[in-house]
């Protein structure tokens, strides 16, 4: 009895663990990765975690200099800033255990440096170059949603389920950062069982002629093509959603928008105003890209949707809400008319990496052995997991890094919406697609395949016109021709011989 009161009255009276969260970071609107535009994730997690976990008492700063305008200046101040602020809080002899949460731009492998150094628990939230040795990185953790790691096998794995062994690829250098680098991933690793022609323009500098692309994409042979064939059919577009409308309005004017011809679309993540693939922008074209859109394959590399995060709508709804009032009511976010719009991919990512940092310090507490201050075992206690926060599933690789989630779509033109259809499963750092439902193309259920039903100059006997020679005398010339070429190319082996 008397033990049972003095521990309950030592539950109630337990001091709480105290801990200090910091987020060093550029203040501004240079990028989407910045303190101002993510801060709204972490207070609102910070408002939630403070009522859920009443055993431990969360204190949060921010670290920034105003004066700092862009993330390649401020890789220059980052560890001065966090180190310095570090000292000033008394090092190791802190009164708190301290844990670095930040959105990240291009100076997290410098925040790391120190973080390892100081045992110290890193989480990064909108950047994902965590370096995959852990004796180089024994405390970060990632929870960005974006597929750094699997750029190229997001395109590769889909050409080779479709057997599409040939690609035109079309690059506009004045769009983001992301297209090129898909390029430039794609371009080394397709060589082998995809084939591409690979085209790069500006298009700041000038409009690229799409009535000449096109032309070219259906009447060019690849290289190695097999004997009579052409095989372009597939065009991966990394290109903003207004290149892709001009694409598509020239497609359509050629006659390539009846389910022969594939584009596909990267889309960064389907939830901005700005830059939207939607078909509609008001404009006197939007019934002929509706149309189009039907042959458009649409790859969403950061799928936050309800079900690409796996919470309800009404939840993430309720999210979104919160964020906009922080926005807004708070002037240090600097975004109080809402004109940026809000980028969901970072903040929830920022509102998971704190609802999971608070889960395991309170399963932790459970343990006698837990030290606070240990980062690196604290940070073994996140790898391989799967989170389950508001703001959606975190599943962490055994790297700490986070498994993106990437959808693959095709266009509904009843509801004029995206019908997702196959979506990323990674296991074992092992790229793969699992089927959400059947695609529809057109009015079947399977993509074409590289070729076209009549060729790609459209001359394929069996869509010519009957004129007066017989198919059979045809494949008999082109049979002769066949074996011509055989013998042809024996001969100058031997010669090469
Ligand atoms: C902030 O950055 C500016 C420009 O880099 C620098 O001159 C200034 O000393 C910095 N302020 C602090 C408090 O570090
Ligand atoms: C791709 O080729 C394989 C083997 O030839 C075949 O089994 C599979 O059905 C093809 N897939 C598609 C989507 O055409
Ligand atoms: C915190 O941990 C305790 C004991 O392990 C557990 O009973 C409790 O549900 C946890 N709290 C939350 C909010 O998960
Ligand atoms: C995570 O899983 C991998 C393989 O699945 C295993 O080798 C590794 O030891 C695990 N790490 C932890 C910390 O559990
Ligand atoms: C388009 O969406 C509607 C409504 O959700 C659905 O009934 C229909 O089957 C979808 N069509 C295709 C081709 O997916
Ligand atoms: C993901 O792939 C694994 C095996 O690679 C499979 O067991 C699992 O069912 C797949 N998940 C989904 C959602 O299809
Ligand atoms: C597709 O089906 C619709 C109605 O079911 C029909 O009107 C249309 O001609 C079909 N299109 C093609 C390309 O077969």
């Amino acid at each position: 009895m008397w033990l049972c009161c003095t521990t309950s009255l030592l539950c109630l009276t337990a001091k709480p663990l105290d801990v200090l969260i910091v987020t060093p970071g550029l203040t501004g609107f240079s990028t989407t990765t910045t303190i101002t535009q993510t801060g709204p994730g972490f207070e609102v997690a910070l408002h939630r975690l403070k009522t859920v976990y009443t055993n431990i008492a969360f204190s949060h700063v921010y670290l920034y200099n105003l004066s700092i305008p862009d993330c390649g200046t401020f890789v220059y101040d980052a560890q001065y800033i966090l180190s310095k602020w570090f000292y000033e809080q008394g090092g190791d002899r802190s009164p708190m255990p301290i844990y670095i949460v930040t959105p990240g731009c291009l100076e997290p492998g410098l925040y790391n440096q120190l973080a390892a150094a100081w045992n110290m628990l890193f989480i990064t939230v909108t950047t994902s170059d965590l370096s995959r040795d852990k004796s180089i990185s024994p405390t970060w953790i990632n929870t960005n949603i974006f597929p750094t790691m699997f750029l190229g096998d997001v395109f590769y794995r889909l050409f080779l389920m479709q057997n599409w062994t040939s690609v035109y690829m079309v690059l506009d250098l004045d769009s983001e950062p992301m297209y090129p680098l898909v390029f430039r991933v794609l371009d080394k690793l397709l060589r082998s069982k995809v084939q591409t022609f690979n085209i790069q323009y500006s298009s700041e500098k000038e409009d690229l002629d799409f009535k000449v692309l096109l032309e070219r994409f259906a009447t060019q042979r690849p290289r190695l093509a097999a004997f009579l064939y052409n095989i372009y059919s597939v065009m991966l577009f990394l290109g903003p959603a207004a290149q892709l409308r001009l694409l598509l309005l020239s497609a359509a004017a050629r006659g390539h928008t009846t389910g022969e011809y594939v584009f596909i679309a990267a889309v960064p993540v389907l939830y901005k105003a700005q830059d939207t693939f939607m078909w509609q922008t008001f404009d006197q074209n939007d019934e002929i890209i509706r149309a189009a859109y039907r042959s458009v394959i649409f790859v969403t590399m950061m799928d936050v949707s309800p079900s690409g995060l796996h919470v309800t709508e009404a939840q993430l709804d309720e999210l979104k809400s919160k964020w906009a009032a922080e926005f807004k009511s708070n002037p240090f976010y600097g975004n109080q008319d809402l004109k940026n719009e809000p980028s969901i991919p970072h903040l929830a990512s920022a509102n998971a990496a704190m609802e999971m940092l608070a889960q395991v310090l309170n399963e932790s507490m459970a343990d006698p052995d837990f030290d606070p201050r240990n980062g690196r075992a604290l940070a073994r206690r996140f790898l391989n997991r799967t989170f389950d926060t508001s703001s959606g599933r975190v599943i962490l690789d055994r790297f700490g890094d986070r498994t993106p989630s990437v959808s693959v779509s095709y266009f509904n033109d009843t509801t004029g919406d995206f019908q997702v259809y196959i979506r990323s499963n990674i296991t074992n750092g092992d790229y793969r697609y699992s089927a959400v439902t059947p695609v529809s193309w057109f009015n079947g259920s399977y993509l074409p395949p590289n070729e076209p039903m009549c060729g790609y100059m459209g001359d394929k006997l069996e869509c010519l016109p009957h004129t007066g020679i017989q198919t059979k005398e045809l494949f008999a010339g082109m049979g002769v021709a066949v074996v011509a070429v055989i013998v042809g190319s024996i001969c100058l082996g031997c010669l090469i011989r």
